[in-house]
């Protein structure tokens, strides 16, 4: 499995040789950095207060995982909304983008700071597609060239600084919730993460739960949860309009063991192997997120037989990992087979770990397999 680019993986140990931090930062991380210069919030900061924060956020979204406030209750409100919203469309064709994008961004939203916005709402319509433009222009050549040469190109106009006015427009959004959550906030009736945060704050100055990081924190999991998740899902949509013969043994197996008078559950899952596989063939040929997240070593490591010198940036390359002819039977063919042994149960495969590298509440996994990043090495 290539777990490191693969322009190095040939023999005997080898160094990489570090380079200023920020060079590898993609355009949008950088953005951010040098914007509102922070390393703060989960995605971009280091060490102590990265560990904090993510545990915080990791226990507190499971917390609010149980119960009527629970992410699946909260799923289950949206998937209602969401299907009504496309029944309104009476079979005629539509573009199911912002619908969907609404969707995710409620469950989200709704974990975070305690409620949902109508589809119809322009407010939260408005940020949804300044947060993807934004992710879409950091990908432009100007940003690109403004992340290598910031003190020139701040002064130059182009995409680069629609993706700073689009940040700055959503963060003002992130920031109104933000102060109504403090206006109102009962220590003894925490409704949301946001309000638990509150109550952590000034406990532990090193770990940095203050307003600031707060606000980076709703920002790192609306954004990162919200366009992940939503981008999957317009995948799904695609490859089973691609591929009719496995929607169809989708909606039977569906049809077979939840019915049509009710939504299926997180209990239902096991009964679905199909299903599940089909969920994950999706995320394993989608390969949303390429390459990973950056990272840095916090001390020389070695890994893989390379040696890695203190402060060298490290990015996982998650393709070669999901397109691994030695790994999957058929890589580049769109194939729920790969996650069904030969009875048809799902079977998890080693080569998947998509997850494992991300904050999925659902998943206890997820911080056990972080350790081909940055935190890993010094931890
Ligand atoms: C299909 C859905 C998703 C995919 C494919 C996905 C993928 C990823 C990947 C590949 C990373 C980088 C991991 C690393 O390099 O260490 C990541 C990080 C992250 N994800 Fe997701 N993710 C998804 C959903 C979500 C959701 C729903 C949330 C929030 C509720 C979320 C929040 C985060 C955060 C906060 C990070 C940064 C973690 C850190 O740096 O410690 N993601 N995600």
């Amino acid at each position: 499995m290539g777990f490191i680019s693969s322009h190095v993986s040939s023999h005997s140990p080898k160094t990489f040789y570090p380079v200023p931090y920020k060079m590898y930062i993609n355009a949008e991380t950088s953005l951010l950095v040098i914007q509102y210069n922070i390393l703060i919030g989960i995605a971009l900061s280091n060490g102590y207060l990265w560990k904090k924060q993510r545990k915080f956020a990791n226990t507190h979204l499971r917390y609010f995982g149980e119960g009527q406030k629970s992410l699946e209750k909260y799923i289950e409100v949206e998937c209602s909304f969401l299907c009504e919203a496309f029944k309104e469309e009476q079979g005629r064709p539509f573009n199911p983008h912002y619908i969907m994008t609404n969707a995710i961004g409620n469950i989200i939203f709704s974990v975070v700071f305690g409620h949902r916005f109508e589809y119809s709402d322009p407010s939260f319509r408005r940020i949804l597609e300044l947060d993807n433009d934004a992710v879409v222009l950091a990908g432009s050549a100007q940003t690109q060239l403004y992340d290598a040469f910031p003190g020139l190109m701040k002064y130059l106009p182009g995409p680069h600084q629609t993706v700073h006015a689009n940040y700055r427009e959503i963060v003002a959004f992130l920031n109104r919730e933000i102060e109504k959550h403090q206006e109102e906030w009962n220590p003894d009736d925490p409704r949301d993460f946001t309000d638990a945060y509150l109550s952590e704050m000034e406990k532990d100055p090193r770990a940095g739960f203050n307003i600031e990081t707060l606000l980076v924190c709703t920002l790192d999991l609306i954004e990162a949860g919200t366009e992940s998740a939503s981008t999957t899902l317009r995948w799904a949509l695609v490859f089973m309009m691609n591929y009719p013969e496995i929607q169809e043994k989708v909606q039977a197996e569906i049809d077979r063991v939840v019915g049509q008078s009710r939504l299926p559950t997180l209990a239902d899952r096991p009964n679905l192997p199909y299903t599940d596989a089909v969920i994950h063939e999706t995320q394993r040929f989608g390969n949303i997120v390429p390459l990973g997240f950056p990272k840095m070593a916090n001390k020389d490591s070695t890994l893989g037989g390379y040696f890695i010198p203190k402060g060298t940036a490290v990015t996982t390359i998650l393709s070669s990992v999901l397109f691994d002819k030695n790994e999957w039977e058929t890589p580049d063919v769109f194939n729920p087979e790969h996650f069904l042994d030969s009875e048809g149960k799902f079977r998890r495969r080693d080569a998947f770990f998509k997850f494992k590298m991300s904050l999925i509440p659902l998943n206890v996994k997820l911080f056990s397999v972080t350790n081909t990043s940055q935190r890993v090495f010094g931890s």
